[in-house]
């Protein structure tokens, strides 16, 4: 139940921001595309909004840990009980881009 309200919560948070590039004025509370995913899909739900983890593991140091590739695999994959396809492909690669940098 948790995670259906956090997950609806930020859709709402997403749709907010609406879908165009142009609209400047409501940007940018996010540092980079790879948080907004993050923040706005499930992941969050099991890794927390500031990556101190919750079900999932903490991905606060992850960057030191794994590689942008190897992040990206996880996700595309899955791991454990971590369920593969939380988000597609192309969002993998920018979240992985910016959970590598987490050091
Ligand atoms: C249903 C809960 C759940 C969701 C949703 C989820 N994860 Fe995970 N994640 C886990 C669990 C549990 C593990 C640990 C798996 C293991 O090591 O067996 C994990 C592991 C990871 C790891 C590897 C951490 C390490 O130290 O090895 C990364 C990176 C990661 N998740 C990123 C993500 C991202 C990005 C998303 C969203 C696209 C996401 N996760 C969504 C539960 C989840």
């Amino acid at each position: 139940m948790g995670i259906i309200s956090i997950v609806a919560a930020s859709s709402l948070v997403f749709a907010g921001c609406g879908n165009s590039s142009s609209d400047e004025s409501k940007s940018e509370e996010y540092s980079s595309q790879g948080e907004k995913i993050f923040k706005n899909n499930s992941c969050v739900g099991c890794h927390g909004k500031d990556l101190e983890g919750a079900s999932g593991p903490s991905l606060k140091n992850v960057g030191s840990k794994l590689s942008e590739q190897d992040i990206e695999k996880i996700i595309n994959e899955g791991k454990g009980s971590m369920p593969s396809k939380v988000v597609d492909e192309k969002e993998a690669k920018e979240v992985a881009k910016w959970l590598a940098e987490q050091k």
